[in-house]
């Protein structure tokens, strides 16, 4: 799948010759007579584009959403149409192995969810979707591969934090040359911020969402990017959010500013955003939003060489901390109680050489007092310190920790310690902070180490820490990572090229990250 695949990712395309299901030729959708039936749909009716999600040995999600009139509501009629989708083997759609109908309601804004099973591991598919006459581009998407192989390779691209204001996502466009088999993206899908004339691109709308309509709308321009909708046509991804798919720095029920959102009120709001979430994810039905609540976190097995725990750092979280020794109290949590046995099962358990953990947010101490003395960002792992060093001391009987995480709008990668109050400690696992889409724009790079290396002596966990624009691309083999951290020169053109910053290692059974 890469420019120059290694001969474990060539197996698993190569793997077995037989079809599932039975190989049709494309014409062979609805009948004739049923299409005759159909009420015709406007031309760009597949206007949001399609992806792919969650894939599973056997499985993936198929996504799409109809809207003619993607920034105005949708534009689609008050009622359920039906949607016809087909997943091939090949990319001409000769060897249809599977299809079948599905619903687009209005009550989930005409989006389509197909939880397609039956399918191969390891392998590339290709599908499309065909409604009231209109047919979607073909998209590409990728299985997980079979769940005893220990071997092969995994390349998975992490991304978060794409502000439309601050730039153009042109990140996407090296991520997909460099062609990975999923994407992780770990949340900041969109930003809830009025428009503002300041950037190179100005949201819509009049002011922040706060209703279905207006997050469905927001999403929509997000999706017109078209590095982004190139990119979720051509892998899968698994995804999570952060907290500007709702209202910057909420944590569970409470807003970033109680004083001018009543609790009604962000109920009903975090009511809608997780409503247009589901709606513009690629995700099973597991995660239908039950008013204000939506089942985020999950873990992904990619045979038994990465089992990935996807976090959700913000439902189920205690309000942040105001003061060092307020983020020092015990009873703060970040996970919840049931999400963190969750958490801590699923990485004792785990039968996986490597076991990632996408956290929305920073897991690694950024003391940023330089000299004696520790000052924390509280709304990262930092301001929630007993529940995460509790975490790290767990981490010394994982098998392969590694974090990987957004949110800083920063590359920060770092050993992990035991215990970051105490330089001698042991180091127990690896972090990646994926930087941003486009999140701060085009950063002064100079001004950016005036500030943080001085920090560094206060902070000697950081291997690696750069201000650029971009995504990490791992690697992933039996016996290490590869890592590397691609940036561009840009977000402020819809054009830039692209580099590697720096090429890092983690070794399986030696924690911690090697910079190449
Ligand atoms: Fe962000």
């Amino acid at each position: 799948m890469t420019g120059a695949p290694s001969p474990d990712r060539r197996r698993f395309l190569t793997a077995g010759a037989a079809v599932l299901g039975a190989a049709a030729s494309a014409q062979l959708w609805l009948p004739a007579a049923a299409r005759a039936a159909e009420p015709p749909l406007p031309e760009n009716v597949f206007s949001l584009g399609i992806a792919s999600g969650d894939p599973l040995p056997d499985g993936i999600v198929l996504w799409t959403r109809l809207a003619p009139d993607p920034l105005a509501g949708g534009g689609m009629p008050d009622e359920t149409v039906p949607v016809e989708w087909e997943i091939a083997e090949d990319e001409r759609l000769h060897k249809v192995v599977r299809r079948g109908t599905a619903h687009a309601r209005p009550e989930y804004g005409h989006s389509v969810h197909v939880d397609v099973r039956g399918l191969r591991p390891g392998r590339s598919y290709w599908y499309r979707f065909r409604a009231g006459g209109r047919i979607s581009p073909t998209g590409r998407t990728r299985t997980a591969p079979h769940p005893h192989a220990k071997g092969g390779s995994l390349r998975v691209a992490l991304a978060s934090c794409q502000n439309w204001q601050h730039g153009y996502f042109t990140p996407y466009a090296d991520m997909l040359a460099q062609d990975p088999d999923a994407v992780l993206f770990v949340g900041d899908y969109i930003y809830e911020s009025a428009p503002s004339s300041s950037g190179p691109r100005r949201h819509e709308g009049k002011g922040e969402p706060y209703t279905l309509e207006q997050y469905r709308n927001r999403y929509a321009q997000y999706r017109s990017d078209p590095d982004l909708a190139a990119m979720h046509a051509n892998a899968p991804w698994v995804v999570t959010f952060d907290d500007h798919e709702v209202d910057n720095d909420w944590a569970g029920e409470i807003p970033q500013d109680p004083d001018k959102q009543t609790h009604d009120a962000f109920v009903t709001r975090l009511a809608a955003a997780f409503q247009a979430y589901y709606e513009h994810m690629p995700v099973r039905a597991t995660a239908i939003p039950d008013g204000p609540h939506i089942q985020m976190y999950r873990r992904l097995e990619f045979g038994r060489l990465v089992r990935l725990n996807v976090l959700d750092t913000r439902q189920f979280r205690s309000d942040q901390a105001t003061s060092q020794a307020a983020a020092e109290d015990p009873s703060l949590t970040m996970l919840g109680a049931r999400q963190k046995q969750w958490l801590l099962d699923g990485l004792h358990d785990s039968p996986a050489r490597w076991n990632l953990i996408a956290s929305q947010i920073m897991m690694a101490e950024t003391d940023i007092l330089p000299g004696d003395g520790k000052l924390w960002y509280y709304d990262a792992w930092d301001g929630y310190q007993a529940e995460r060093n509790a975490l790290l001391d767990d981490f010394a009987s994982v098998r392969n920790p590694v974090v990987l995480s957004g949110d800083r709008h920063l590359t920060m990668i770092s050993d992990l310690k035991k215990d970051f109050a105490d330089p001698s400690s042991d180091v127990v696992g690896a972090e990646f902070v994926g930087t941003s889409v486009s999140s701060n724009g085009d950063q002064d790079q100079a001004a950016f180490h005036a500030q943080f290396d001085p920090l560094k002596a206060d902070n000697p966990h950081w291997k690696v820490i750069d201000a650029h624009r971009g995504y990490h691309l791992f690697d992933i083999r039996r016996h290490g990572i590869d890592a590397r951290v691609r940036v561009v020169d840009t977000v402020v053109s819809p054009q830039a090229t692209a580099r590697t910053l720096a090429t890092l290692h983690v070794a399986a059974d030696e924690p911690g990250v090697q910079v190449m």
